[in-house]
């Protein structure tokens, strides 16, 4: 019996200096349950009583020396992989990352967002109101009854029959001047809606920017002013404003609002279309109908509205002749911004 442990011991400790050997397995093989070292225990019983003790003991210490070898050659083995992967994994921290591309706001947002902080700057504050509206706000408080002629050209999406998506944000103006007493002055961005088919100049949704100031003594002048003001700061400070005679049913009077050309100055372009002048807005007095409609005493306050096109102000600015562009995300595109 002692013999057979010595065998296990130099087998296992030959075993275990192979470079390839498979430690877990050897130690089951020798140690488990069902192992060698095992089997011979078992048979102790067989041995005489004087015996028994030395058996037990050497065995005891075959089994503390094959796993003193098998911790030290797992230890090794460890150690061994741990240095061979370091090897295999150089890593140059002085190497350049991989550059994270960074997006940038839309054309359309950046534009609106300094719009934004020109009206900030003349005292406005920004307003807002729903994009599903009531008939009532859209047009009726708005001078434009049921059957009016100029419901026709804003068409829009319904919900219910009195229900719509806004075709212009004009309706804040009276959601705002409900609200609010005078003095007002409020800018409101946002998208509104309209049944247009989509073409180089036309999309169902586009945004509009809306002014409104209600005060005492408010006159036309005010309006030219701010909106001089505005044109200069937006498009270069030599930049003209044109105010055009036009009908709005909410304003009286009313006006179509061009800006001198910023790539011609005047004289005639490829982008002006050789009229030296862009339309960008409409505006004008509200209409004493409208300041009524919201409790406004006509006879005690006077304001002005105006009405511009986010798309066309964004175009004319950045000399971009297809509004289809701004919707399609097409990176070539919104990366020049
Ligand atoms: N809401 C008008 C439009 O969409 C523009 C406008 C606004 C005109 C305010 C006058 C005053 O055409």
């Amino acid at each position: 019996m002692k013999e057979k442990l010595q065998q296990i011991k130099s087998a296992a400790l030959l075993e275990l200096q192979s470079p390839e050997c498979d430690t877990e397995a050897l130690r089951v093989r020798y140690l488990g349950k069902k192992g060698e070292l095992t089997a011979v225990l078992r048979g102790m019983g067989a041995l005489s009583p004087e015996e028994r003790p030395i058996v037990g003991q050497m065995a005891n210490e075959v089994r503390a020396e094959i796993e003193a070898a098998l911790t030290a050659k797992v230890a090794e083995l460890k150690e061994k992989a741990l240095a061979d992967q370091l090897c295999r994994e150089k890593l140059d921290v002085t190497m350049p990352a991989a550059p994270i591309r960074m997006g940038h706001q839309h054309p359309l947002t950046r534009a609106q967002r300094e719009m934004e902080e020109i009206f900030i700057g003349m005292g406005f504050e920004i307003a807002e109101g729903p994009e599903v509206e009531y008939d009532y706000y859209n047009f009726q408080a708005l001078n434009i009854p049921e059957n009016h002629p100029a419901r026709d050209t804003q068409d829009t999406f319904y919900i219910t029959d009195n229900i719509l998506l806004r075709s212009q944000t004009s309706p804040v103006q009276v959601r705002v001047m409900e609200q609010k007493k005078p003095p007002i002055r409020v800018i409101s961005p946002g998208r509104v809606y309209r049944s247009d088919a989509l073409d180089a100049t036309h999309s169902p949704l586009f945004h509009q920017m809306e002014g409104l100031v209600v005060d005492k003594g408010i006159t036309m002048s005010d309006l030219k002013g701010t909106l001089e003001t505005f044109a200069r700061k937006m498009f270069g400070e030599e930049t003209k404003i044109r105010f055009r005679p036009h009908h709005f049913p909410f304003t009286e009077p009313s006006a179509e609002v061009d800006v001198s050309c910023f790539v011609c100055g005047g004289k005639g372009c490829r982008v002006c279309k050789g009229e030296g002048w862009i339309e960008i807005l409409g505006a004008g007095m509200v209409h004493p109908f409208v300041l009524s409609n919201c409790g406004i005493d006509p006879e005690v306050y006077s304001g002005f509205a105006f009405g511009m096109g986010l798309e066309r102000v964004t175009m004319t600015r950045y000399g971009i002749d297809d509004i289809r562009l701004f919707y399609e995300n097409d990176e070539r595109f919104l990366k020049q911004f």
